[in-house]
């Protein structure tokens, strides 16, 4: 398994379940955002150990901004704070930190770590480490929609060259490869506005532990069964 023509060169997850994972506790949602946020610091691992190349992570939808504002405040802190206490470990195990999404929309605080972090390990070359916060994958490709057309008004694109790497090229991703593989935690079988246009062909795994209990051998029980799928990208 770990041989790498194997390994997902790119692994998505939406990760879901911290609130149904405290529920069942007793505890307050924001127990549960706590809990998951370890539950990312083992997937950081797991994915260097496998030699996987990047990792994104959905973290809050276009869509979370309408939860309780008590529950967006409790997220953006924990955020501002996984972000400020992850930049030294970020540093030492060399991976290179990004994120897609509105930030114009976060907080100041976010902000200001989310550009520091990226920043600070721009000349890592280990694991890609991509947060998507403030993420929507309808407004991502309504942003591209709208620069290709601002270019193509001004003259500097030929409605005739706009084709599928044209596309790619103005989303938020285009540095990035598309996903191997998408992992959803918690059962639900929907993709919630995550990614829409990367993950044509991607191979979906969908976990039923909510994400809090989502740790090292369930991202590797996933890798492999990806590993025994077969990509067959519309061809026989
Ligand atoms: C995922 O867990 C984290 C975020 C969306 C920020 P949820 O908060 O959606 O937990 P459930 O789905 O209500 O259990
Ligand atoms: C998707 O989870 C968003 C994140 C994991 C950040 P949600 O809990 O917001 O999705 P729905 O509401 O169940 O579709
Ligand atoms: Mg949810």
């Amino acid at each position: 398994m770990e041989d790498s023509h194997d390994i997902p060169r790119h692994i998505a997850i939406i990760m879901d379940g911290n609130g149904r994972w405290a529920n069942a506790r007793g505890l307050p949602r924001v127990e549960g955002h706590r809990a998951g946020a370890k539950s990312v610091k083992s997937a950081v691992e797991t994915c260097q150990q496998l030699g996987v190349e990047y990792l994104t992570l959905y973290a809050f939808s276009s869509e979370n901004w309408k939860r309780p504002k008590k529950e967006v405040d409790a997220l953006m802190n924990l955020l501002e704070k996984f972000l400020r206490e992850k930049l030294p470990d970020m540093l030492k195990q060399n991976v290179r930190f990004h994120s897609i999404g509105r930030h114009d929309l976060l907080p100041e605080k976010c902000r200001r770590q989310i550009e520091q972090a990226s920043a600070d390990t721009q000349n890592n070359t280990g694991l890609n480490l991509i947060l998507a916060l403030s993420y929507g994958s309808r407004e991502e490709i309504t942003d591209a929609a709208r620069a290709i057309a601002t270019k193509a008004a001004a003259g500097e694109i030929d409605p005739a060259d706009i084709d599928n790497e044209l596309f790619a090229n103005h989303l938020y991703t285009s540095q990035f490869p598309d996903p191997d593989l998408l992992i959803r935690t918690s059962g639900e079988l929907r993709i919630s506005n995550f990614l829409l246009w990367q993950i044509s062909y991607s191979e979906i795994v969908i976990s039923t532990k909510n994400w809090p209990d989502f740790r090292d051998a369930d991202l590797r029980a996933a890798v492999e069964e990806y590993t025994r799928r077969h990509r067959r990208f519309g061809t026989v």
